[in-house]
């Protein structure tokens, strides 16, 4: 974990961020995959982590704004704990590590909430994402669990998100590392990629190598030569010739920052002609954004800047046709590219999304659009130093999407179907990066990992 003043210093000026009464941020149990004691690999809840810093089951956590404390809430291990987890610190020692003085086995906290609400106090909660949690607040809060909505706090997101939004130089080097072991998946995933191949196999040496750096993946491996199906897992498909390998992958640091980085390859190191043409633009759009990325330039305008730089590539190679600007505003590059630029990222993949990606990605000065692709934009508003973000445009040719489109005779104006449909065995293509804004700029995060054509097909020939 972080230093123990990092803790204190983060929930202090959460308490300033909220009006009064007290925060209650519930960390994560185990989850069961097939029964009851078959657990999945332990995930600690992010805003848990971020203000309470400790890393295993059944803990909460508590804020009180009007005295000015914190609480932990959790159990000491008994024997039975030791006999098969192993002895641990007690929860005394562990709360000091974080700067928490006050401790209390879990069975308090239900008396402590409650007792908080009988004398009229708010309880400020964020919207939980897991059955479990949902259960235990119901219990606490003593509602029924769709009342439970009712003490989300929106005041509490706010502060949550203005304060995660930005990165410490601490957190920086955290997300920094994961994208190394990123580049050692990337790279390894490259030279992998030849005929005969099952893309199971590459998942797995995948998946190894960022375990053999202490932290699992950070989202489940996308690998394909279906790289049109954006979040393909399924791995089963034998590596042929002729088509291009996606993956879009990364590593969980040991305090649970993120990665996430997309490389897409010819299966047996050389890029065809056709090939060649597509991912030239999605790279294009890839370094001609993060190139005009910096603080007070709306993500937005970036997402835009890409959409742009895909419509026109397609139009030269006879894909798209007419105004590029026109066939942008009205959506019609969203047939290729019907994803956003990026997100924010750190603790979570995709930071805070379970705070609500509106408080997150949007403010009062930018609303969602609700056009098809432009509405899947995680982050629209003005960039600030500190914000790590991703940037991962993509040429995609799906053939229902393509099928359907063609059928409703949508945008004729601007897509050549009659081109179009002689990409449908192509799959897709995206390249993503990890970015940090800087106070005049920004800096690409890690060792770089191969994206130019002349690069990847070096390393693939390694
Ligand atoms: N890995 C999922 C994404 O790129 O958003
Ligand atoms: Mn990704
Ligand atoms: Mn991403």
């Amino acid at each position: 974990m972080f230093k123990q003043e990092v803790y204190s210093n983060r929930r202090n000026r959460l308490r300033n961020e909220v009006s009064s009464g007290i925060i209650l941020l519930p960390g994560n149990m185990e989850a069961s995959m097939n029964y009851l004691a078959n657990t999945y690999h332990f995930r600690q809840d992010s805003n848990f982590l971020y203000y309470f810093g400790l890393d295993h089951p059944d803990l909460a956590g508590v804020l009180d704004i009007d005295e000015n404390k914190d609480y932990i809430f959790g159990n000491d291990v008994d024997m039975d704990d030791i006999i098969w987890m192993g002895p641990q610190p007690s929860m005394k020692d562990q709360a000091l590590k974080v700067g928490v003085e006050n401790t209390s086995p879990l069975s308090a906290l239900g008396p402590f909430i409650k007792n908080a609400l009988a004398g009229g106090r708010q309880v400020h909660i964020v919207p939980p994402y897991r059955g479990k949690t949902m259960i235990w607040l119901e219990d606490l809060l003593g509602v029924h669990h769709s009342e439970v909505k009712n003490f989300v706090s929106e005041e509490l997101i706010r502060g949550i998100v203005k304060m995660r939004s930005v990165k410490d130089e601490y957190e920086i080097r955290e997300i920094e590392g994961a994208v190394d072991v990123a580049y050692e998946m990337h790279t390894t995933a490259m030279k992998l990629a030849n005929p005969g191949l099952r893309e199971q196999e590459i998942v797995g040496a995948v998946e190894g190598i960022s375990i053999s750096y202490g932290g699992p993946v950070s989202f489940p491996v996308i690998l394909s030569m279906d790289g049109q199906t954006l979040h393909n897992h399924y791995h089963g498909n034998i590596l042929t010739e002729g088509r291009m390998m996606v993956t879009d992958a990364g590593s969980e640091s040991s305090l649970r920052y993120a990665s996430d980085i997309t490389r897409t390859v010819p299966v047996g190191g050389k890029f065809n002609e056709r090939q060649k043409e597509i991912y030239e633009i999605v790279l294009k759009a890839n370094t001609d954004t993060i190139a005009a990325m910096k603080p007070g330039v709306l993500y937005r305008d970036i997402h835009l800047m890409a959409a742009r730089i895909i419509a026109g590539g397609l139009k030269e190679l006879g894909l798209m046709m007419g105004d590029v600007d026109e066939a942008v505003a009205q959506g019609a590059h969203a047939l290729f590219f019907p994803h956003g630029l990026g997100h924010m990222m750190g603790l979570d993949v995709h930071d805070m999304e379970g705070l609500g990606e509106n408080y997150v990605g949007y403010d009062q000065n930018i609303k969602r659009s609700d056009q098809f692709g432009l509405a899947f934009l995680r982050l629209a508003r003005k960039l600030e130093p500190g914000f790590v973000l991703t940037d991962e445009p993509g040429i995609y040719f799906i053939p229902a999407l393509i099928d359907l489109w063609k059928k409703e005779n949508k945008f004729t104006d601007f897509i050549n179907y009659a081109v179009v449909d002689a990409y449908k065995d192509f799959g897709g293509i995206r390249i993503e990066d990890d970015i940090l804004i800087t106070d005049d700029g920004y800096r690409v995060l890690g060792k770089p990992i191969p994206k130019t054509i002349e690069d990847v097909e070096r390393i693939m020939s390694e």
